[in-house]
Parts: structure tokens; C-alpha cells; sequence
């Protein structure tokens, strides 16, 4: 088994070593990965294509493991498998918005990551009682992360991209969250419109202090959990049988929790927030009410 570092770029440049267990044994405990990346796109252009087909001869590789993000898994595998190159790919992102796939590896520790932060907000909310606490996380133009660390933390608001939002019953419920124990805590993701003008509104309608942070970069790379190292595992797992299998393309999936192949993700639609999640959180009327 061979690596290729930094993605397409660093496997078009022959940057390729060979993985050993002993090698990767201890980056299962370790943030990021040993492979780097890359959002460089070189197989949109023909002469990428054709550098792949020479290396891939030339390293004598038959198969690839691409791991990536809903933009590399809906676009590099059809364009792999019009190549003739046999792939399998492995979702890979702490946004979790892969279609077709219930999770996606690095979510998890992702989600870890923020409550932890959360925790400690919670016991300085305890300390300096009224005031109301903003978290700012990852998570691209989606609000997965937001939405599932909102719920599982108790936040008294959570806005993501997805979602409308109206901010005078924001600021209601984070005055009530102070009224009830003294502190409140909003989350919103990154990829919100106007973040600055809505922490602005919040501090004009409520009156409180706000205190407002972000979680940045650091939450990419966060110590992995144990359902993430369960999952790559499995994934890993998944994907050397079905080259074993003979599949020249698909993608390992999770469904109802178990690891699954599919073909392609070609045609399915953009995965879409729990709407019923996002008005239990933030306390809206349910819309089969
Ligand atoms: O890979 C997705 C992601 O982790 C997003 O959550 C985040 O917005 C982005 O990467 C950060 O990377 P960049 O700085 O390249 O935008």
C-alpha cells in the first residue's frame, strides 16, 4: 500500500511512500492526517489526467482510496471511473454534509472539540452569572456541527446557513436562558449570513452582555474519538473488500449505523439539516402541529 501526500497534486508529483502500520499505528491518535491534502483541482485539466494515467502505470497502482469532502467524492469518482481507474472513496470531512452517508470521519471529534469549549463556557457562564455566551464552529457553508453540539450541549439557540431564523425570538429565548440559570448560550456555524449584524441585533434587543467565540481552525484538528477511529477503521475495512470483491467504483456509506457501498453519489440530493431538531432546539412551534 502506497500513500500519495497532499492528494492529487502530491500523487501527480510522485509524492508517494509506502505506509507501513508502523508508520500510521500512532496517527490513530492523532489529529489531521499523515497524508495531508489539498484543494488544488488537477484533474479538471486534460494534462492531469493524463500525468495520473502515466503515474499510476508507471508505480504500477491498480486501485485508489480517495478520501475527501462532498465536493471530491461527487466529482473525482465518475471522473476516475471514466478513466478506467479503479476507486473507492471514503467520506472525509468534520462538515458531515456527504450525501448518501449518515456520517462522515472527523464529525465526531469535531463535535468533541466543541464541547469541550462548551464545557468551559458552561462553567465560566456559572462563575460570571449574566451573561450570554455566542460559539462560533466550523463546518463550511453547513450547519451540521452546529445543529448536533446545539442539541447535545442544551443551547438555548442555534442558527445555521440552512435555516431562516428570526432574531427578536433568538434574543427572547437568550433573556430567558439568563431569567432561568443566569446564562444562555447561542451556536451558530460559520457559513451564517451577517454574523457581525446578528450579534449586534442580539446585544441591542437583549441588553445583556454577549460574549461571542470561535472555535476557528483548531476544531479541524482535534484529538479523534472513539466512534471516529471506529469508523475509519471500518471504513478501511469496507473499502479492501470491496476491492478484493472485484468493485472498480463506489463509496463506503454509513446507513443505520452500518458501513455500506454505493455506486456513486451521482444524482443524490444535498443532504438537508433535521428541520424537526432545529425548531426542537430553538423552541419553534413543530410544523406537524
Ligand atoms: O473541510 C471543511 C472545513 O473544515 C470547513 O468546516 C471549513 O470552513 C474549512 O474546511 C476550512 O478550510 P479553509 O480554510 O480552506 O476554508
Amino acid at each position: 500500500m502506497l500513500g500519495a501526500m497532499g492528494g492529487f497534486p502530491g500523487l501527480l508529483g510522485e509524492k508517494i511512500e509506502p505506509l507501513t502500520q508502523n508508520l500510521l499505528l500512532p496517527w490513530a491518535a492523532m489529529s489531521g492526517t499523515y497524508l495531508q491534502s489539498s484543494r488544488e483541482p488537477v484533474l479538471a485539466q486534460p494534462e492531469g489526467r493524463t500525468k495520473l494515467a502515466d503515474v499510476l502505470a508507471r508505480h504500477q497502482i491498480d486501485a485508489l482510496v480517495v478520501f475527501g469532502g462532498n465536493g471530491t467524492l461527487r466529482h473525482i469518482p465518475p471522473l476516475l471511473a471514466e478513466l478506467g481507474v479503479v476507486s473507492i472513496g471514503i467520506p472525509t470531512t468534520i462538515d458531515n454534509d456527504v450525501p448518501g452517508t449518515e456520517a462522515t470521519l472527523g464529525f465526531f471529534s469535531a463535535c468533541d472539540f466543541a464541547h469541550r469549549t462548551i464545557d468551559g463556557i458552561r462553567a465560566t457562564g456559572h462563575a460570571l452569572q449574566g451573561r450570554i455566551f455566542t460559539l462560533e464552529t466550523l463546518g463550511g457553508d453547513t450547519g451540521y456541527i452546529a445543529l448536533a453540539v446545539a442539541h447535545s450541549a442544551g443551547a438555548d439557540v442555534v442558527l445555521i446557513p440552512e435555516m431562516p431564523y428570526e432574531i427578536a425570538h433568538a434574543a427572547a429565548r437568550l433573556k430567558s436562558g439568563i431569567e432561568q440559570r443566569g446564562q444562555a448560550l447561542l451556536v451558530y456555524s460559520e457559513g451564517l449570513q451577517d454574523k457581525q449584524a446578528m450579534l449586534d441585533a442580539l446585544r441591542g434587543l437583549t441588553g445583556i452582555r454577549i460574549r461571542d467565540s470561535r472555535l476557528g481552525h483548531a476544531q479541524r484538528g482535534s484529538a479523534p474519538s472513539h466512534y471516529d477511529r471506529w469508523l475509519a477503521a471500518e471504513m478501511a475495512r469496507h473499502a479492501l473488500v470491496a476491492l478484493h470483491d472485484g468493485h472498480s467504483s463506489g463509496i463506503v456509506c454509513v446507513e443505520q449505523g452500518q458501513t455500506i457501498l454505493r455506486d456513486s453519489l451521482a444524482g443524490m440530493p444535498p443532504r438537508q439539516p433535521d428541520a424537526r431538531l432545529y425548531r426542537w432546539i430553538n423552541a419553534l412551534p413543530r410544523e406537524d402541529a
